[in-house]
């Protein structure tokens, strides 16, 4: 096991991360541990992952990132199995569907931003003790300031304010951390996924589907196994989508 790439994704049991989690195990070489802060959907995930064509292996963690002691407890059992992470991917996020006014923002600032940021950290001196290693941090083209005051990009049109706002706090924190972590080798990327079919928006099939314009979020994952594997070293520190990387 301690051969294998040792690659952590938190939220892994749906959407983005499932599609992560199952593009990077079906290649050899890798153990994925599918971070849930619900353990019985992790375990969930974890079966219908077993039934695909894997050809890595899985483990499954209990992780709140709005928890701290979930994180700390999170640390120390990865710690104790593993002795260290090689890939640690920040993916849990949300837009808090059918929330409003003060709630909305709170939760997603507590998910995206101070979520994000405290299990990224708590994570960190493990991510070091790895040969190579990479933080990548989920965030959207919707947080990008460069696209967002563009009146020609498809991504500036309204709304989503508050999701804009923090996946825009998360790129801030993905530079520094760039800049803090570079010169201990650790690779930095902020990553969109593209606008792909998942529960983000909502349970309901409009919603998850995004109005007929969602595409599949095993692309997305496809993307984030060639950051994995090196494929796009070049972009480190930089905030990059499938074919390329967008303004900050
Ligand atoms: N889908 C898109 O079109 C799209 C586009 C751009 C960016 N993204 C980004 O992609 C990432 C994944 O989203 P998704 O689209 O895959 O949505 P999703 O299907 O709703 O998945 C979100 C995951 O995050 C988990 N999560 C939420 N709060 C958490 C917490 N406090 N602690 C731990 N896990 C938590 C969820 O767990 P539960 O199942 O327990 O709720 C779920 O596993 C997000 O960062 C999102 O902003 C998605």
């Amino acid at each position: 096991m301690s051969e294998s790439t040792i690659v952590l994704i938190t939220g892994a049991n749906s959407g983005v991360g499932y599609a992560t989690a199952e593009t990077i195990a079906s290649q050899p070489g890798y153990h994925v541990i599918l971070a849930c802060r619900d353990i019985s959907k992790g375990n969930q995930a974890r079966s219908r992952l077993e039934t695909t064509n894997l050809k890595g292996t899985l483990s499954v963690l209990q992780l709140d990132v709005e928890d701290d002691n979930s994180i700390s407890k999170a640390v120390n059992s990865v710690s104790e199995k593993f002795g260290r992470v090689d890939v640690f991917i920040s993916n849990a996020g949300t837009t808090s569907p059918g929330s409003t006014g003060r709630d909305r923002l709170q939760k997603i600032f507590s998910t995206n931003v101070f979520g994000a940021m405290l299990v990224s950290e708590a994570f960190i001196p493990l991510l070091l003790q790895s040969s190579r290693p990479c933080l990548i941090q989920i965030s959207s083209a919707l947080g990008s300031v460069g696209l967002a005051s563009d009146p020609t990009s498809e991504h500036s049109i309204p709304p989503w304010d508050e999701y804009r706002m923090s996946k825009a706090a998360l790129n801030m924190m993905t530079i520094q951390m760039h800049k803090r972590l570079k010169d201990q080798n650790v690779r930095v990327f902020a990553f969109c996924p593209g606008l792909v079919r998942s529960k983000l928006r909502g349970d309901s099939e409009e919603a998850v589907s995004a109005q007929g314009h969602a595409g599949d979020p095993m692309e997305s994952g496809k993307a984030i196994l060639d950051i994995v594997a090196g494929r796009r070293d070049e972009y480190a520190g930089k905030f990059v989508w499938k074919d390329g990387y967008y303004p900050w």
